[in-house]
């Protein structure tokens, strides 16, 4: 089953694709930790990006697309969480053709709703594990009392680049732009679920796992 989690900076897709690996052994894509990776490892086109996505704005449908292509060659385990992709309806219909030459489909589209003021004190308040990826929040998700990751035991936590409140700014801005439109698009193709993003981390995972079930 490939998925989709669909919402604006901070809705809760990294956390909730990740619980989504652990319990149903699916493969999350997320087109934003595969830039980071880009750029922390230093390649010219991880140079290239890291202002772009500093500042908040898009990187191009170009280098997404061609950084998905790549992964839907490979493995799939319980079926692809796409997060964070598609962000425009170019890279929509982009995944659609992807998707069909790899004979696969797309089975849902979840739109997390969650409003601006929660992703701000959100955004604001996160830190993940530098080892494993794991996502807290200052507020609602806090490091463990030891100094160590709950998943893995890492010791070393990173807060990002883009994780201010001007940046945050312009990311929303562009998600009301560019990839809010893919709601209709998604709804008029019968696809589009939507989960109240503003519950607990453990309500929002058990209404995809209705959807999912
Ligand atoms: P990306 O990394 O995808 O960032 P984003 O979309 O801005 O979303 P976030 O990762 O910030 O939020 P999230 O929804 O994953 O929330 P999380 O689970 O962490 O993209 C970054 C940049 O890369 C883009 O700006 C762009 O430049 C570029 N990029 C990436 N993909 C692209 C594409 N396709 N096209 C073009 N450019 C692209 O949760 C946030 C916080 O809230 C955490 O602290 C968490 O613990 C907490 N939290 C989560 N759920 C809950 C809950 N239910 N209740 C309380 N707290 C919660
Ligand atoms: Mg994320």
């Amino acid at each position: 089953m490939n998925i989709i989690l669909l919402g604006p900076p901070g809705a809760g897709k990294g956390t909730q694709a990740r619980r989504l690996v652990e319990e149903r052994g699916m493969v999350q894509l997320s087109t934003g930790d595969m830039l980071r990776e880009a750029k922390d490892s230093g390649t010219e086109m991880g140079k290239r990006v890291a202002e772009v996505m500093a500042r908040g704005e898009l990187v191009t449908d170009e280098i997404v697309i061609g950084l998905i292509r790549e992964k839907l060659e490979g493995e799939n385990g319980g079926g692809f969480i796409f997060d964070g992709f598609p962000r425009t309806l170019a890279q929509a219909d982009a995944l659609g053709s992807l998707l069909a030459e790899e004979g696969q489909t797309l089975e849902a589209v979840i739109e997390m709703q969650v409003d601006d003021a929660a992703l701000v004190s959100r955004i604001t308040a996160r830190s993940t594990c530098g080892s494993c990826g794991e996502v807290y929040n200052d507020v609602t998700k806090p490091i463990p009392a030891d100094g160590k990751c709950s998943n893995c035991g890492g010791t070393e936590f990173k807060r990002r680049a883009d994780d201010n409140e001007e940046s945050l700014r312009q990311r929303l801005m562009e998600y009301y732009k560019k990839t809010s439109p893919l709601i209709g698009y998604y709804y008029a193709k019968g696809l589009l679920k939507g989960v109240d993003g503003l519950g607990e981390i453990d309500e929002v995972a058990g209404q995809i796992a209705a959807i999912i079930d």
